[in-house]
Parts: structure tokens; C-alpha cells; sequence
């Protein structure tokens, strides 16, 4: 029997990961189909059992039941552990949970644009999930310095006593700069809106990431327009599934063409 895999989410419909999938299983020839699963919001837990016992063999979890997920897994991975939060769901028996979110982050950073993270000095602006899922990945690439801005400032602090290595936590107004990076991982883009950054963050030599994709956000047309070079997080979604995909069949897949043929879409 083809081993299926999934993503589940509300809304689903638009999610670009069965596309993705399908690209590596054609590249690296596994056997698999991927589909994307709407699971009802008071109906997850059952809408993965179901998969399960139809012979899911694992599963990827977008908005809004990452959380959820978390403690469905009955097996963590440490860094799903620290995120709080889970994207990657293997079935073998039990359910274990890990988070791709943070290590694919990094990868497009590092290995897609070219922007090695070792003493720099990373600006992280959210306090919400998609801000806590990436912060031990940028930690294990020894930044000289990571700041956690947050619209409310307790959010930041409670993260940045939750992960140490000296995080300063602030609000939008106390951010000083310039940074080598900033990190847009706010839900403001979503909404269109651009929460007030100072322009003093962004130098020419500054990468101005968005976690959003699909279209320039006022953050980073904001950054542009003081000089930083931008990237959105379509390269972030790509390597996160090809993490999950590895971890799933024990194969690498090549993610550039994935991402080059997204982008042309
Ligand atoms: P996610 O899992 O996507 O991170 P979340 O946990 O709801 O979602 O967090 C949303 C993040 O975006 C938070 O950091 C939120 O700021 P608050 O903690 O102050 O609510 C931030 N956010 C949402 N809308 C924003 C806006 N218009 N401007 C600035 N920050 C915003």
C-alpha cells in the first residue's frame, strides 16, 4: 500500500505543502501521496485518528493546531519541546511530534541566501508562536546578539526568560539597531499592517525577512525603503517540508527547484 501523508489545518485549502511534497516524492522517487486535510476546530484529535487508522504514516499541522498537536504527540523531539508547538507529526505506533519551523528558517537564511548568522546581531519581532518556534534554531547559530521586540512587551520578556542566552526583550519603541537581520514573525503582515519600527534597524547591509509569502508585505517595503536587502518566507515554507520530508523517508531533498518553480507560479 503507498504510504500517505497529510497536512491538516483551517482553512487548508490554499496551502502550498501538498504541491511541495509531491515535488520531492517525483525527485527522490518515494512512493507516497500527500494530501491536505481541513480538519473541523473542535475536530483535530479525531481528524488524525482517522488518518491514522486509514493508514497515515505521518502528517504535517499548520495554523491553527500546532498547539494542539503538542500535546497530542505522545513522543517530542527537544527542539518541538522548546518550541512548544508542533508542525511534524510521525506516525510509527505512537505519535511523535517535531518542529521544522525554526531549522527551516535557518536554512533559507543560511543556505539559500547566503546569510550566516555567527555574531550577527538578529532583531526578532513577534512573541507569538511563529516568534517561539524559531528562536533555539537561531540560538544554536551563535548570534552575537538576539532582541525579541513584541507589541506587548511581557510576551517578549516571558520568552526571553524562557530561552536565556542573554535574549533582550522590548517593545517596537526600544529597539535601538542597526541590525544584520530582522525577522518580521508578527501576525501584522497577515492583516497588512506594519507595526511602528523605527528606521534606525535597517542599514544597507541589513536582511529584512518576512515569515509571510505570497506577496511584499508593508514590512518589508518598509525595509527596502531604508536600504535592506528582503526576502519573504517562501524559502522558510520549502525547507520546513523537506526537514519533515527527511525526517519521514530518510531522504534529502533538493529544494531549490521546488522553491524556483513556486516562485514562477
Ligand atoms: P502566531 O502563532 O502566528 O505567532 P500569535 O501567537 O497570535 O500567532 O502571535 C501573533 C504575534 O503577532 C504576536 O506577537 C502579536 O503581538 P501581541 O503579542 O502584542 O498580540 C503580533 N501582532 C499581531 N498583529 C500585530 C500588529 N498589527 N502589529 C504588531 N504586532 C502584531
Amino acid at each position: 500500500m503507498t504510504d500517505r501523508y497529510a497536512v491538516f489545518g483551517h482553512p487548508i485549502a490554499h496551502s502550498k505543502s501538498p504541491q511541495i511534497h509531491v515535488a520531492f516524492a517525483r525527485q527522490t522517487g518515494q512512493d507516497m501521496t500527500y494530501e491536505a486535510i481541513l480538519a473541523p476546530l473542535d475536530g483535530f484529535a479525531d481528524s488524525v485518528a482517522a488518518f491514522i487508522a486509514a493508514g497515515g504514516r505521518g502528517a504535517n499541522v499548520t495554523v491553527p493546531f500546532k498547539e494542539e498537536a503538542y500535546r497530542l504527540a505522545n513522543r517530542l523531539s527537544a527542539r518541538a519541546q522548546r518550541a512548544g508547538a508542533v508542525n511534524t507529526l510521525v506516525f510509527d505506533g505512537g505519535i511523535l511530534g517535531d518542529n521544522t519551523d525554526g531549522a527551516g528558517l535557518v536554512a533559507d537564511l543560511t543556505r539559500n541566501l547566503g546569510c550566516a548568522l555567527a555574531g550577527k546581531r538578529i532583531l526578532l519581532l513577534g512573541a507569538g508562536g511563529a516568534a517561539r518556534g524559531v528562536i533555539e534554531p537561531l540560538l544554536e547559530q551563535q548570534p552575537a546578539a538576539l532582541v525579541i521586540a513584541n507589541r506587548t512587551v511581557g510576551r517578549a520578556q516571558e520568552l526571553a526568560e524562557l530561552f536565556g542566552h542573554g535574549i533582550r526583550a522590548c517593545g517596537f519603541e526600544e529597539t535601538g539597531g542597526p541590525y544584520d537581520v530582522v525577522i518580521n514573525a508578527t501576525a501584522a503582515s497577515l492583516a497588512g499592517e506594519l507595526p511602528p519600527l523605527s528606521s534606525a534597524l535597517f542599514t544597507d547591509d541589513t536582511l529584512a525577512y518576512d515569515m509571510m509569502y505570497g506577496r511584499d508585505t508593508p514590512f518589508l517595503t518598509f525595509a527596502r525603503s531604508h536600504g535592506a536587502a528582503t526576502a519573504d518566507g517562501l524559502g522558510m515554507l520549502v525547507e520546513q517540508a523537506a526537514e519533515a520530508f527527511a525526517l519521514w523517508r530518510g531522504v534529502r531533498p533538493d529544494t531549490a527547484p521546488v522553491i524556483t518553480s513556486l516562485r514562477a507560479a
